[in-house]
């Protein structure tokens, strides 16, 4: 089995990387938010502001339990999944988790452009983005940071990535 699990803030590049894994490894590509969002038929805001934040974390519990452990695949979290209940544990027992490490400052800037479809930090303006990030990171890392392979920037790439699944999944195999 080969089944890639990708953890990180909002904005750490999940999604895009998770696509470019999936096409190297040839095996189907998921993102939580999207099928949420597909299976309830509303938008990640528009949970958030009808039923709050904790029913959508219950939701993405429900979802990990729901994953289909027949298929390979490569899963973007939300950035918040893997910090309530029991859900790191959960997501490391499914599969290989690597958390895609980036400091706040880079965050910061690679959300400025793209708040808006994100409702934690949708009201922000860009002086308090900045520590908004600083502060819900330090909370989540010690979450994020039980993934079993923690990635600085230069390794965040489909080709170290999959190394590191084979090595995990298959340690026998090696010689
Ligand atoms: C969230 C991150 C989002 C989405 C929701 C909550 C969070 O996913 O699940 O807006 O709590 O960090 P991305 O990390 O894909 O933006």
């Amino acid at each position: 089995m080969r089944r890639v699990i990708l953890i990180g803030f909002m904005g750490a590049g999940k999604t895009s990387l998770g696509k470019k894994i999936a096409n190297r490894m040839g095996i189907p590509f998921i993102d939580s938010d999207h099928e949420i969002e597909a299976h309830y038929n509303k938008s990640i805001g528009d949970i958030f502001t009808e039923k709050g934040e904790s029913y959508f974390r219950t939701i993405e519990t429900e979802y990990i339990e729901a994953l289909d452990l027949r298929d390979d695949f490569v899963l973007a979290t939300g950035g918040g999944m893997p910090c309530f209940g029991k859900n790191m544990e959960l997501l490391n027992s499914i599969g290989t988790t690597f958390y895609l490490e980036r400091s706040p400052k880079e965050l910061a800037h690679r959300l400025y452009h793209s708040k808006t479809s994100r409702p934690l930090i949708a009201g922000l303006n860009e002086s308090e983005l900045l520590p908004f990030i600083e502060e819900r990171l330090a909370q989540r890392e010690e979450y994020y940071k039980d993934s079993a392979v923690i990635l600085s920037r230069d390794e965040q790439t489909p080709q170290v990535i999959e190394n590191f699944t084979d090595l995990l999944v298959h340690p026998l195999q090696k010689s």
